[in-house]
């Protein structure tokens, strides 16, 4: 095998895994529910409203702009995001930060609703609503951060939404969007999932029944993981969600379905990226401006802040470089971790790239 081959591998196998990826993403029974039992499925036809009239258990002193989902418990993954885009450096990108929780479940010990008060009372950024954490209901919270985005601050100019372990460029991803904000308009921006099907085998976590979903194929959406928005769309989203069958997955939901309904238009720039931590971390080594801005810290939240360092560097001292121009990143750093597993097949994909 000559390594034209191996690299028509490795493209082909980047946009597979992060499909892959994001089908795992919510996979993880200890965040979400104290036991690992699978959680009782939402009944497909019960409106999405059906917590209508929730009410807010935290709210912010801060407004909006980006929105973080984050479990109640990880509180380590909060405290790393906030040193590494603390509110001073934030204020002069213009954005003010909202993390988005549910209410800790009974007699899980991870956070206690106490600690988040005070929690809270010192950072002022936590908007909680009156429903409990479970992957399943995190349609509820990703539709309260929007809901709230869009009446916090209807005349800011965008609106972010990221999960809380996704390190990211906030300079670039600020840039990226100011630039296309001249040239062209859109309602959706982020890596944009075009025909996706849904899973249709019972024994997969990701399940999905004709009952909750009866199409073949997902309408566009955008990834869950970082995307922006405005909030005149937020607010057209959640509006238009509420006259809707709830869906637990919560980007196919608000970016997807509820999106078709209002004809939102897409902006795709999934080639900023990248599915694997490594190639961040590669960015920092090599010291070069990376050519991803967003990718998962899978757990370690140290590299949020280590790629913030460096996007910081590269944006304010210019003392980082660029990659020769017949060089990307993945050609010197990814390529040689990924390589030699790549034979084991589709099953060892997600640890590949995770850890
Ligand atoms: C979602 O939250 C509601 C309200 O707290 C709760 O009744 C329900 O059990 C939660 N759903 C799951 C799947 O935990
Ligand atoms: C915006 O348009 C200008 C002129 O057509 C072009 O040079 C620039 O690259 C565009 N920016 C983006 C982000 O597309
Ligand atoms: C990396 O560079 C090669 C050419 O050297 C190019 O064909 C390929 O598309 C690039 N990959 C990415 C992910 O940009």
């Amino acid at each position: 095998m000559d390594a034209k081959f191996y690299f028509k591998a490795i493209l082909l196998f980047i946009p597979c895994s992060l499909v892959f990826y994001w089908m795992t993403l919510y996979d993880d029974p200890t965040k979400y529910s104290p036991t690992a039992e699978p959680e009782a499925i939402q009944p497909g036809a019960a409106h999405f409203w059906a917590l209508h009239d929730f009410s807010y258990i935290l709210t912010p002193r801060n407004k909006c702009q980006i929105l973080v989902t984050s479990y109640s418990g990880e509180v380590m993954a909060r405290s790393a995001l906030r040193r590494a885009y603390p509110i001073d450096e934030l204020l002069r990108l213009g954005i003010w930060r909202v993390f988005l929780l549910a209410k800790p479940k009974r007699g899980v010990v991870d956070a206690s609703q106490s600690s988040l008060v005070d929690e809270n009372r010192r950072f002022g950024d936590l908007l909680q609503g009156d429903f409990d954490e479970s992957y399943r209901n995190l349609t509820y919270k990703h539709a309260m951060g929007l809901k709230w985005a869009s009446t916090s601050c209807p005349s800011a100019q965008y609106v972010m939404k990221m999960d809380d372990d996704i390190a990211v460029d906030l300079y670039r991803v600020t840039e990226t969007i100011v630039g296309y904000g001249s040239n062209t308009t859109f309602d959706l921006m982020g890596y944009v999932f075009d025909k996706l099907r849904p899973i249709r085998l019972k024994a997969n976590k990701w399940y999905v029944t004709t009952h909750e979903y009866n199409r073949e194929v997902y309408p566009k959406f955008v990834s869950g993981w970082f995307y922006v928005t405005k909030p005149e769309v937020a607010k057209l989203l959640v509006e238009n969600a509420l006259s809707l069958p709830y869906f637990w997955i919560d980007d196919v939901f608000l970016t997807g379905i509820a999106a078709e309904l209002i004809n939102a238009r897409f902006l795709d720039v999934g080639r900023l990226f990248s599915t694997y931590p490594e190639v961040l971390d590669c960015c920092v080594s090599k010291n070069v401006v990376c050519e991803y801005l967003v990718a998962p810290s899978s757990g370690d939240f140290d590299l949020q802040i280590r790629f913030q360092r460096h996007s910081h560097n590269c944006k304010y001292s210019g003392s980082c470089s660029s990659l020769a121009p017949d060089l990307n990143i993945s050609q010197i750093c990814v390529a040689k971790k990924v390589l030699p597993k790549l034979h084991r097949g589709f099953p060892s994909f997600a640890q590949i790239q995770l850890r």
